[in-house]
Parts: structure tokens; C-alpha cells; sequence
């Protein structure tokens, strides 16, 4: 049997802007996707993730055409049957980054049970047509940090490799991940900021300009230690995304309610429409209270924290 696992992951500064080639930082999560393999005689696919609500039937047939693309890319047989199970600790919540997750660790769990020996750059690129099933035209940014872990800078490149590095920070930072649970089309609200981005450049190029310059103030807040800063330039972040159409009522609610309850910064992460959104919350105590406060209000959360090890 081949074994495999990918990371969850946030997106601090720019989703959906990174799609067009404007640089994004994301951090991975302690949380990971598990999967394993066994070759078999009929193809069978066990998902035994928690969810929320409808996410395994609104993925399932991404899900198939997911697998098909990836054991295309590895040059394996289309007929070869796999019994393949999926499961681990991060939930299958919208924005986390779960189908690249779960791509990468199927990716890792076949090339190890057919012993393939692909190396690291070599399971991010087969997830990377993975995800394009979920994502039509994906930036890369998710499969990158489930396949690499850690905290980075991203800025895809669509004639060669994706311009990646790591981002260092001082000490590591708590975070309060709240999900709306709802389940999110990620292809939809991608292809939709194409088209609206297309029809009317008058509003978007400059919105897409803003998104470059709070990427690299971003960065360099988080290299430089400035919690305040960071979380200002999430804030913004998550104005722009709302002008750009993919917040939603919950996302923004719960965004409110983590700034009220004292976040620093705090922002959908994601594809939005649904999914999950981020706060910075520096201190275990603070944490403690965004986390209760999102509870009360019955949500669902993860606390974990950026630059963990
Ligand atoms: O919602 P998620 O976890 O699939 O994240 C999507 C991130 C986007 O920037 C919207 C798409 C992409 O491929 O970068």
C-alpha cells in the first residue's frame, strides 16, 4: 500500500489575484490530508474527510476527473484500478486548500505504491493538473504549499516555474481559521473575476495594482515582525476582494466579528463565495477569544498558528 499526505493551507495576501500573475503569500497548515493506495481489481474511492455540508457531492465529480488528470500526467496505464482512500486532519472546508491537499497526497500515495520515485517538484506539477479540475485555471499557489509546507511567497509563471520562496518570520503566530459552512465553487468564482476583470478593466486593473502593492507590504510587515501592519494590510486585502465579488454575507460577518472581538487583521482566505476566512489574533489569549466568540455563534473553527514548524 502507497501513503501519502498534503497540507492545508491560508492565503494571507492575494487569492484570486494570483490567478493572473500578481504574487501572493500563503502559509500552510498543521493540518494535512491523508491518502493511501492499493492497486485493486475495480477502482473505488473512499473519502472519509469531515466536511462541511454537500462539499463531498459538489466535489465528487471533480473529484474522478481530478484523479483521471493526475494519472494522465503520470504516464500511468487509464485502465489501472486503484482503491483509494482519503482522510486525515484537515477538514474538507471551502478556501483551505483541500482538493490540492488531497491531490497531493494521492499523488504521493500512487507514486508510492507504484513506486515511481517522483520527486517533490515532480508530485507539485502532477497536483497542479489535479486541481485544475477543481479550479479550471488554478495559480499553482495551493498545490504548492500542500506539496512544500511551510510559509511562502508565490508568483505564478505560465511559461516555466512559479517564482516560490520561503518567507521567514521571527516567532510564530497565532491564527483563527472561522468557515461559513458553506460549500464554494472554486472554478465558478475564479472564471467569474476573469470575466468581470475583462469587462470592465476601468475598475479592476486598478484593484489589481492595489493587490501587488499590499503583497509585497505584506511580506515584508511579516519579515520585519510588524503584527499591527500585517493585519491592517489583511484588512485591506479583504476590501479589495469584496470589490472584487467574492465575499459573501457569512464571510463578512464573520470578519466583523473577529475585529470586534479584538483580531488585529482578519479577511476571507480562498476562493470566497462561501469557505473560510482568516484572522490574526497574536497571543494565545486572543485566539482563545475569537475562537470562543466564533463558537458562540456556531461556526466552525481551526486555531493554529502561521510559521509553525
Ligand atoms: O478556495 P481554495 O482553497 O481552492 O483557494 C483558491 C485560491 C484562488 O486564488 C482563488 C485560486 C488559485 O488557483 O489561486
Amino acid at each position: 500500500m502507497g501513503k501519502g499526505s498534503g497540507y492545508g493551507k491560508v492565503i494571507l495576501f492575494g487569492e484570486h489575484f494570483v490567478v493572473h500573475g500578481v504574487p501572493g503569500v500563503v502559509s500552510a497548515i498543521d493540518s494535512s490530508t491523508d491518502a493511501e493506495v492499493k492497486k485493486s481489481t475495480n477502482t473505488n474511492i473512499r473519502d472519509e474527510r469531515k466536511t462541511s455540508k454537500g462539499y463531498g457531492e459538489e466535489k465528487r465529480l471533480q473529484q474522478i476527473e481530478s484523479i483521471e488528470r493526475m494519472l494522465v500526467a503520470m504516464h500511468i496505464e487509464p485502465k489501472l484500478s486503484l482503491d483509494i482512500w482519503i482522510g486525515g486532519s484537515l477538514p474538507g472546508f471551502s478556501g483551505l486548500g483541500a482538493s490540492a491537499a488531497s491531490s497531493v497526497a494521492i499523488a504521493r500515495a500512487i507514486n508510492e505504491e507504484l513506486e515511481l520515485k517522483l520527486s517533490n517538484e515532480e508530485i507539485n506539477a502532477v497536483a497542479y493538473e489535479g486541481e485544475k479540475a477543481y479550479a479550471g485555471n488554478p495559480s499553482g499557489i495551493d498545490n504548492t504549499a500542500a506539496t512544500y509546507g511551510g510559509l511562502m511567497w508565490f508568483k505564478k509563471n505560465p511559461t516555466s516555474q512559479d517564482f516560490v520562496e520561503k518567507i521567514c518570520i521571527k516567532q510564530p503566530v497565532e491564527i483563527v481559521i472561522g468557515s461559513t459552512g458553506k460549500t464554494a465553487n472554486t472554478k465558478l468564482m475564479v472564471e467569474g473575476v476573469a470575466k468581470r476583470k475583462k469587462a470592465d478593466p476601468k475598475k479592476y486593473d486598478p484593484l489589481f495594482e492595489q493587490a501587488e502593492t499590499l503583497a509585497f507590504a505584506g511580506r515584508s510587515a511579516l519579515e520585519m515582525g510588524d503584527m499591527e501592519k500585517v493585519g491592517a494590510l489583511m484588512n485591506e486585502n479583504h476590501s479589495i476582494l469584496q470589490e472584487i465579488g467574492v465575499s459573501s454575507e457569512e464571510l463578512d460577518f464573520l470578519v466583523e466579528t473577529a475585529r470586534s472581538y479584538g483580531a488585529i487583521g482578519a479577511k476571507l482566505t480562498g476562493g470566497g463565495g462561501g469557505g473560510c476566512m482568516v484572522a490574526l489574533t497574536p497571543g494565545k489569549e486572543l485566539q482563545d477569544k475569537v475562537v470562543t466568540a466564533f463558537k458562540t455563534a456556531g461556526y466552525e473553527v481551526l486555531a493554529t498558528k502561521l510559521g509553525a514548524k
